[in-house]
């Protein structure tokens, strides 16, 4: 036990360990030179001056100095943890993903759960999204699905991405608020990007304030493609239903969490995973094909909306299971890379703007803040199926190819090569038009499904929005903008904009903002759809 160990004295009266002392393994140098002595910096005399000759103290403080990498530029607060996914409901009908194809396999994962404004030392209970982050390590490579505890995106377009984080973050001049939505610059381009109603109605919702990661739903977002081993393709939305069902906190639970115990969702996750209580998810699918894409009130492509689950219901796949803590916080949880172009075979995308954007972005963002292009490398990160190329060299190179030949076609013999049959090809959607910088017109109601989410909310579920809402405007100084949020919740919901105007003591109500095209009341109905006989 810790009260039997042995402990020597230092000449400085300091209590310490040696190797001897606790019968372990000799500490060394990163080059394995055995250390004497990792208390005292080698000098001349008792009293100095230190010599640089010292280069075991060198090695320990110059690596330290370079300890910390650039934290996510979005999403730096996250907590990870090890599991695994099995599936419960063969989906080769659909897709020739291998993890879809035999019930009861079992297929290693990584989950990393998080918050998207705050920096990594922030609260964990800020009003926000939750990141769901989920990393297969299928035979087939990683699949990495990079999703939300909300199923929808405040933007349409990636390219309004740098633009949305900006305003969410800190202001520049200013460097606060460091980790709430409540300010000036977030409300101000949220009050200018009409497209994100729908999603500010549930950030306002109790869902930004989860009880705990456990109570998560989490979503793909995005409309993805599944592709059959016949090359036939069915649209998919990807969902996680916690088995312990939904649950938030209160807001003002909130904000006192955050002061006793800004760890609380940390502590949570660890606690249940070491205790046993190991948190499950369903993976469910909403499936459908291009005529009902045709016939739907949205655009499938439009990350700003859903698919009602009465329309489509989702059907279950699988399960997620964590059941294993990171051994090291940096190693595992800080330097997973996910990346929504992490797909294997039978996997694919679909023409959502944002999801093309965040293809580009996610292979960018993880070689600057990994700082190698072999970040792959990293045991985190390195697929568990046998995998093979030619790439080689570059920062940390260490799967380099074995022997004489690292290029193809080669008279060698030496692999690897192609394979039409196994490797992935993308569905050979027909595409044409001219080029120009298009917005689409099916992406242009931006209030139906907002009202529709606020109306599906109980009684008090709605107080709370009201009270967020509140809450949140009384922050923002400028009147003009608090009056612009107004007037786009006129066109949600009348008596919601109301009761915000009241609570805000704004006696003169602003005209309702123009809206691009008449939202619909009555949602839905929709052609309901199933291609999956239950
Ligand atoms: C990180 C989700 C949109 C760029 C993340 C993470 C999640 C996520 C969960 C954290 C990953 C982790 O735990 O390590 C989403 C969802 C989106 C979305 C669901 C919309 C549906 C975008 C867009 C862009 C973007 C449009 C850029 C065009 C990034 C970047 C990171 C990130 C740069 C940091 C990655 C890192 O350093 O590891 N996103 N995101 N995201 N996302 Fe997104």
């Amino acid at each position: 036990t810790i009260h039997d160990q042995k402990m020597s004295r230092g000449e400085g009266g300091e209590l310490h360990q040696t190797a001897e002392d606790l019968g372990t393994e000799v500490m060394t140098t990163a080059q394995g030179g055995p250390i004497s002595d990792d208390q005292n910096t080698l000098k001349i005399g008792p009293r100095g001056p230190a010599l640089i000759e010292d280069f075991h103290f060198r090695e320990k403080i110059f690596h330290f100095d370079h300890e910390r990498i650039p934290e996510r530029v979005v999403h730096a607060r996250g907590y990870g943890a090890h599991g695994f996914f099995e599936t419960t409901h063969s989906l080769a009908k659909f897709s020739r993903a291998d993890l879809f194809q035999r019930v009861g396999e079992r297929t290693p994962a990584f989950v990393r759960f998080s918050t998207v404004a705050g920096s990594k030392g922030s609260v964990d209970l800020a009003r926000d999204v939750r990141g769901f982050a989920v990393k297969i390590y299928t035979k087939e490579g990683n699949w990495d699905l990079v999703g939300n505890n909300i199923p929808v995106f405040f933007i349409q377009d990636a390219i309004k991405f740098p633009d949305l984080i900006h305003s969410v973050k800190e202001e520049p001049d200013r460097a606060f608020p460091q980790a709430q939505s409540a300010h000036d610059n977030f409300w101000d381009f949220i009050s200018l990007t009409p497209e994100s109603m729908h999603m500010v109605m549930w950030v306002m919702s109790d869902r930004a304030i989860p009880r705990s990661f456990r109570f998560m739903e989490g979503f793909g977002v995005h409309t993805f493609r599944l592709v059959n081993a016949d090359g036939e393709s069915t649209f998919v939305k990807f969902h996680w239903k916690p088995k312990l069902g939904m649950q938030s906190v209160l807001w003002n639970e909130a904000v006192k969490i955050n002061g006793a115990d800004p760890d609380f969702h940390r502590r949570d996750l660890w606690t249940a995973i070491s205790t046993g209580n190991f948190p499950e998810w369903e993976l469910r699918v909403q499936l459908f094909d291009q005529e009902f894409a045709d016939k739907f009130d949205f655009d499938i492509l439009d990350a700003t909306k859903i698919i009602p689950e009465e329309i489509i219901p989702p059907v279950p796949v699988g399960r997620l299971v964590l059941d294993r803590m990171p051994d090291n916080f940096f190693a595992e949880t800080e330097q997973v890379a996910f990346m929504t172009q992490n797909v294997p075979p039978g996997i694919d995308f679909s023409n959502d703007p944002l999801l093309q954007g965040r293809n580009f972005s996610y292979l960018d963002t993880q070689l600057k803040r990994l700082g190698s292009p072999n970040f792959a490398h990293l045991p985190i990160n390195a697929p568990k199926c046998p995998f093979a190329h030619f790439q080689q060299d570059g920062h940390m190179a260490m799967h380099n190819p074995v022997g004489r030949a690292n290029y193809q076609p080669n008279s060698h013999g030496l692999g690897p090569r192609e394979s039409p049959q196994r490797g992935f090809v993308p569905f050979p959607e027909a595409e044409e038009g001219a080029k120009a910088k298009f917005r689409a017109e099916s992406f242009a109601d931006h209030y139906s499904q907002a009202r529709q989410f606020y109306l599906s909310q109980t009684r008090t579920e709605q107080h709370h929005i009201v009270s967020a809402l509140t809450f949140e405007l009384s922050k923002v100084e400028i009147s003009v903008i608090r009056e612009r949020v107004l007037s786009h919740l006129l066109l949600i919901d009348e008596t919601l904009a109301t009761n915000v105007a009241n609570r805000l003591g704004i006696k003169a109500m602003p005209k309702p903002a123009d809206a691009a095209v008449p939202t619909r009341q009555d949602l839905p109905p929709s052609p309901a759809l199933s291609i999956i006989e239950n």
